[in-house]
């Protein structure tokens, strides 16, 4: 899978993807990134990228020329992949949508700087617009960095566990269960002694139903959209029942006259 990111700052872009899942996955040709400095296509002499606003305002605006000279200049014109634009205006990113790219073969990336980008590069270049969440950040490189590194571990072969991904959190719909390692003991905290047992099927149940847990308690939202086995529903009744009653015995009872 090919990225082409395009950014006022590359030399941001570059380090992050020297390390560790990344880095692999670009050496073992899984994963390509070009990062394509904008500046290098301004026209003038003094290479300009950005101007004040019309209408006046504070803040600066990247011009469009050089914008869309780089994007076509590498994609294509009309552009031969998705062109993503990264602004707190867009759709909001999640997992679905991280798989919904990783099938792409290629995408763009676009990061603003500044107040952002002229209105015409969103209206006739940009094919998608993501927001990695309701926050203002001072550039597109890092939403950038997000979007490549949750879609290149879903690239068949970029995880060292193949099945790596499958359990995440988000992935099946569900936060993932906890994880533990050595020691087995540890301040004297054990590791919930299934996990010691031996008995995969066991395991494997008791990480469902700690799945649903965690889910239920911390983000209730998750399961309204989930269809459930008929064994995560019994789990999950059970888990609601016991909350019921562990609420009735924590209330108080009404004050006597
Ligand atoms: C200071 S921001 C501009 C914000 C813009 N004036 C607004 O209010 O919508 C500069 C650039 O950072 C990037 N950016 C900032 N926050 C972001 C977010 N939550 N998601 C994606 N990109 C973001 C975008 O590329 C944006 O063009």
């Amino acid at each position: 899978m090919r990225f082409d990111v395009f950014s006022l700052l590359p030399q941001v872009i570059q380090p992050y993807l020297e390390a560790s899942i990344l880095q692999r996955a670009i050496q073992n040709n899984l994963l390509e990134v070009h990062i394509h400095d904008i500046r290098a296509w301004a026209v003038d002499k003094h290479h300009i990228t950005d101007d004040a606003p019309f209408g006046g305002g504070g803040g600066m605006v990247m011009k469009p020329e050089p914008i869309f000279s780089a994007v076509e200049d590498i994609t294509g014109s009309p552009p031969g992949c998705p062109v993503i634009l990264l602004t707190p205006q867009g759709r909001t990113y999640n997992q679905k949508i991280a798989q919904e790219l990783a099938v792409q073969p290629r995408i763009a990336l676009l990061c603003g700087r500044y107040e952002g980008i002229d209105e015409r590069v969103r209206e006739h270049l940009v094919t998608d617009e993501i927001s990695v969440g309701d926050y203002v950040l001072t550039g597109g490189e890092i939403p950038a960095l997000l979007l490549i590194d949750s879609i290149a571990r879903l690239i068949p072969g970029a995880l060292g566990d193949p099945d790596g991904a499958m359990d995440d959190s988000f992935a099946s719909g569900l936060l993932e269960y906890p994880h533990y390692t050595r020691p087995a003991e540890f301040r004297g905290w054990r590791v919930p002694d299934v996990l010691l047992s031996g008995n995969h099927a066991r395991i494997e149940r008791w990480r469902r139903d700690q799945s649903i847990m965690r889910t239920y308690k911390r983000r209730p939202d998750l399961l309204d959209k989930l269809e459930l086995s008929k064994k995560d529903s019994q789990f999950l009744e059970k888990l609601k029942q016991s909350e019921t009653s562990e609420n009735e015995a924590n209330s108080l009872p009404d004050a006597e006259e």
